[in-house]
């Protein structure tokens, strides 16, 4: 991992906001993919005697009201990285599919299979002097993923190492027999918001790993069909573990 100068945490469903972090100042910034999700939320981490700046961003806009494939993912990366930004801890809602991602725990995934199909998912498209391809075979830094697993052995909360996620397209959810084409693709969980934003973090050299919330069994899994109610209360329980869990990075930064 790079020096960590400066965090992100770009938030998901459920986590607009960041209590712990004492904001001094919102920016809103434009890029040339067009604008961000939200402000760029800048912070000091709280009780911290050596200042980390850290910047928020609201994945799907301060009020949740932009659906996981309309999110501008390049504006909002590029703007992390015209910010200075070196790391990104993303937080994701998922959907469980192997049998201990039980609704309201909590993961971190270390491989992605991308099923979205109409994304801009990358920068390197025109004005290039040679064509580029990064590598992408480990799509989340071990290093920013150890940090946050360190994190949670110290605080006690649980959190699994280790999961296969699977990047829908949405915003519907998926057919039970679509969950079972991802099972047989060793798919450990599925969301909506996982890429392209890594494989973008990635070609600006940024490290990224993420935290996702289990918010439902996935499609079929479960007797129950998959309620909006549902979700929101499991992703409630993750997201207080969740919050609870970055403030034990930021003293770990400290
Ligand atoms: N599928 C896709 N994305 C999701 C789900 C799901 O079941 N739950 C939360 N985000």
């Amino acid at each position: 991992m790079k020096k960590l100068d400066k965090l992100a945490i770009i938030g998901g469903t459920g986590l607009t906001s960041l209590q712990n972090l004492d904001v001094v100042r919102r920016e809103t910034v434009t890029t040339p993919f067009g604008e961000p999700s939200s402000a760029l939320a800048y912070g000091n981490i709280l009780s911290s005697e050596q200042t980390l700046e850290t910047v928020f961003l609201a994945r799907h806009g301060h009020t949740h009201n932009i659906p996981p494939h309309m999110v501008n993912y390049r504006a909002n990366l590029w703007a992390l990285k015209e910010a200075g930004v070196t790391a990104i801890i993303a937080v994701n809602a998922v959907g469980g599919i192997r049998d201990d991602m039980v609704p309201g725990s909590l993961v971190i995934p270390d491989q992605i299979i991308d099923y979205t199909s109409r994304r801009i998912n990358t920068f390197f498209e025109e004005n290039l002097t040679h064509v580029t391809h990064i590598d992408f075979s480990y799509p989340y830094s071990k290093e920013l993923s150890q940090l946050i697993l360190d994190a949670a052995q110290k605080k006690q909360i649980d959190i699994v190492h280790g999961a296969t996620y699977a990047a829908t397209e949405g915003p519907r959810l998926e057919t039970a027999a679509e969950i079972q084409r991802l099972k047989k693709d060793a798919c450990d969980i599925v969301g909506m918001t996982g890429m392209p934003e890594a494989a973008l973090a990635r070609e600006l050299e940024i490290d990224y790993a993420s935290i996702c919330v289990n918010a439902n069994w996935a499609a079929g899994l479960s007797d129950e069909l998959i309620t909006m109610e549902a979700i929101e209360k499991n992703v409630e329980v993750g997201m207080d573990k969740t919050r609870r869990l970055i403030e034990t990075i930021f003293d770990s930064l400290n």
